[in-house]
């Protein structure tokens, strides 16, 4: 008889972003008509930029001749991609070899299959507040966690784990809070890892919403990081590839875990790439190469840049009500305080009922969330605008 994974019945019972939906859903099937205000999943709205969509058909056009068609590509992802990465880097003061760089099909994925290179006895450091994904795949490989509390008082980033840890998942600009780690802080967590032979997950997916120069975008700033860091990236939230799909992970081969010489971490996961992963969509992986051109570049910071006034707008509005308000300047989500005593998921409700607007519970992402819920930038305009003003006429608190 097949037995199940007895881990799963650790796991919440939804996925967070599924119950936000079915109760969505629930409201606007008891409520018919009334038009729903998504500040909820950080889910990008705006079209793919020219540039983009021009990458995408050259993909598309070279499937239809039979000089430039091609099948089964790299597992690792197209040369010309991960040379356009490693330029992208360089452009940041960063080197790479090609070889350094898997092309994946997101971040979410990726962060999840990462940690099946290392042994399930290993205790994982993970933030409360957390991308839920960290947790739940680490649940479900049975690990012990180490949670380090993100809280108002430490302006959610937390310190370094007391005891010896062996992975630290770190996002920054962070989901949910929005907040944004410092050189300083960054650096303690190199400190610490290269110290205790761990290794850092550091998901890099919101970098390209900090506008403030002093914040460092990529773990690699740090000096070292390479030693003891693995970045995973994406093009959801930098080009708006939430359903082209798109991302890569950087495995430096100056990596090293316990018991592992330079490459041999890079070659594991080259050899789990390649067993379970056939790269991704190369029609997909040439709008890649389009978007971290210069021109798909600067297209990219103009969708963002619509996306971060669409942040100030929250920001502003929510705390001009008087709310207690975090996050929003480096950063697409809004960490908002609930008023009150009102739990997550009261004020959820409150802001469903009483402005039909969709958020995220803050304790979704964890205990430490608790009490506050997350609002997300990634609408259109003229919906945020919307949703703020039903939020500043109808919001009873
Ligand atoms: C979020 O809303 O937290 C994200 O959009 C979810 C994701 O990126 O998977």
């Amino acid at each position: 008889m097949a037995k199940i994974n007895q881990n799963y019945s650790k796991l919440p019972k939804t996925y967070l972003f599924s119950e936000i939906a079915k109760r969505s859903k629930a409201f606007a099937d008891k409520n018919p008509g009334v038009e729903l205000l998504k500040l909820g999943i950080g889910n990008t709205t705006l079209p793919l930029t020219a540039t983009a969509i021009e990458g995408l058909s050259r993909g598309v056009q070279k499937l239809a001749d039979v000089k430039t068609y091609s099948g089964y590509g790299d597992e690792q992802g197209s040369t010309s991609l991960r040379e356009t990465i490693v330029g992208w880097y360089e452009n940041q003061g960063i080197e790479f070899d090609a070889s350094e760089i898997f092309i994946s099909d997101g971040a979410k994925s990726d962060s999840a299959n990462i940690t099946s290179i290392f042994s399930d006895d290993c205790v994982v450091a993970i933030t409360d507040p957390v991308y839920p994904v960290y947790h739940d795949s680490n649940i479900l490989a049975g690990r012990k966690f180490v949670l380090m509390d993100c809280l108002e008082e430490n302006g959610f980033i937390p310190k370094v784990p007391e005891g010896k840890v062996d992975v630290i998942f770190l996002c920054s600009p962070n989901n949910p809070t929005g907040a944004v780690a410092t050189k300083a802080q960054l650096k303690e967590f190199v400190d610490y890892a290269l110290v205790n032979k761990a290794v850092i997950i550091f998901d890099g997916a919101y970098s390209e919403y900090i506008s403030d120069s002093e914040l460092p975008k990529s773990i690699y700033e740090i000096p070292d990081a390479k030693a003891c860091a693995i970045e995973i990236q994406s093009l959801s939230k930098m080009a708006g590839f939430t359903g082209v799909r798109l991302g890569w992970t950087v495995v430096p081969k100056d990596l090293v875990a316990e018991g592992t010489e330079n490459g041999d971490v890079n070659g594991l996961w080259n050899r789990r790439q390649t067993t379970m992963f056939n790269g991704a969509s190369n029609i997909v992986q040439e709008g890649g190469i389009a978007v971290l051109s210069e021109q798909g570049q600067k297209e990219a910071a103009e969708l963002i840049a619509y996306y971060m006034e669409n942040a100030r707008t929250i920001k502003k509005a929510v705390s001009d009500l008087g709310l207690t308000v975090f996050g929003g300047d480096n950063a697409p989500y809004i960490w908002v305080k609930c008023p009150g005593s009102l739990t997550s998921w009261e004020f959820f409700d409150k802001l469903l009922e009483d402005c039909h607007v969709i958020s995220t519970p803050g304790s979704g992402f964890g205990s430490k969330g608790e009490g506050y819920v997350r609002l997300s930038a990634f609408g259109q305009k003229e919906n945020i605008e919307k949703a703020v003003k039903s939020i500043k006429n109808h919001l009873k608190i």
